[in-house]
């Protein structure tokens, strides 16, 4: 489907009999296109050392007040198993940008989970060179996810101390030339957006033709410079942004991301039924998760992974949903080949 900004903007301020419909053709259009599967992507905090210090992000490197961490291969390993007994078909190995995680450790680590799961890998592990990308597709890594947070150049600037946009939008190019899946996406209400250039980023992101769509609520973090911030939206406007995006974008993988269930119980759930199609349980050891807060209220803190794995597929069945039990690929790459 088509859509101008003008009318991209009207559904963002849908209201009553329009917003139900808006919410009922994203659950169609994804049950036409995704199908009734939704695939669990365990995601797997492997270090929350970062060297970066984005203004929203709880991890970032200038707050000293949190212990910070770094799995170490047994563990990440142990994780991965515990992964695919709980019926999960990808990791996602997430971290800060950390200098230890580099090109020949997280080369290794792939081949080590390739040679002992079945798992695909999802790596989003920040901004790498174009080098250290082809030696870990080469070693088997499936996708990257990268998020670009804001297309808007002044947001992301203000947002972003160390990066560029230029530069986090190339690296997504690079993604598709090299044939990795990529996902990326943006912050719903990251300091400054309007309405209309909320508008204007779920255009661009669309244009972007994205393997995985990951987007979710800016939520100020109380000991960041975004602290003192607040989401311009209201809530209604994260869950529109999602079915829009899958109106969109058919045949796109769209998670229901984690923070939708830090602004609203069973958030995650509801989204599901609204456009989504995947779920990314928290995979992490429980002793670490109290240190991955990049934004208050983040759920599933204090549970571990078998429990989220559980609590995860009561949640499907409970909205009449099934378990992916492939591997989730993306049905772009599939077109493509
Ligand atoms: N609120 C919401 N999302 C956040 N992220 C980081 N900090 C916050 C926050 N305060 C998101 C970013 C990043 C992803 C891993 O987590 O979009 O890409
Ligand atoms: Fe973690 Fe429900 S998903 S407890």
């Amino acid at each position: 489907m088509n859509l101008t900004e003008k009318e991209v903007l009207s559904l963002l301020k849908a209201e009553g009999k329009e917003l139900a419909a808006l919410y009922k053709q994203a659950d169609q259009v994804r049950q036409e296109n995704v199908g009734d599967e939704v695939y669990l992507r365990g995601i797997l905090e492997v270090s929350n050392y970062c060297k970066k210090s984005c203004n929203y992000c709880g991890i970032r490197s200038k707050i000293k007040n949190i212990t910070r961490y770094r799995m170490d291969t047994t563990e990440i390993i142990q994780a991965c198993k515990d992964m695919e007994r709980n019926k999960m078909t990808t990791v996602v190995i997430q971290g800060g940008e950390d200098a230890k995680l580099s090109k020949e450790y997280i080369g290794e680590l792939i081949r080590k989970i390739k040679k002992e799961t079945k798992l695909a890998i999802t790596l989003s592990l920040g901004d790498q060179p174009k080098d250290t990308l082809i030696h870990w597709k080469n070693c088997g890594a499936d996708r990257y996810l990268i998020r670009y947070e804001s297309s808007d150049p002044d947001l992301f600037a203000k947002a972003h101390p160390d990066d560029d946009l230029t530069t986090r939008l190339t690296f997504i190019k690079t993604l598709q030339e090299i044939g990795i899946q990529a996902g990326s996406g943006f912050l719903i209400g990251i300091p400054g957006q309007t309405i209309e250039g909320l508008a204007k980023e779920i255009l661009f992101c669309s244009s972007l033709n994205l393997d995985m769509i990951g987007i979710g609520p800016f939520i100020p973090h109380p000991d960041t410079p975004f602290g003192i911030e607040s989401n311009p939206f209201d809530k209604e406007v994260f869950f529109k942004v999602i079915s829009i995006m899958r109106l969109l974008n058919p045949k796109a993988h769209i998670p229901s991301t984690t923070a939708f269930d830090a602004i609203q119980p069973n958030g995650r759930n509801l989204l599901l039924q609204r456009g989504a199609n995947v779920f990314m349980p928290n995979a992490t050891p429980q002793k670490y998760r109290k240190f991955y807060q990049l934004y208050p209220n983040k759920p599933c803190i204090d549970e571990s992974g078998d429990d989220c794995a559980k609590c995860v597929q009561g949640r499907i069945v409970s909205i009449g949903r099934k378990i992916g039990t492939d591997q989730g690929h993306s049905l772009l790459a599939k077109e493509k080949k």
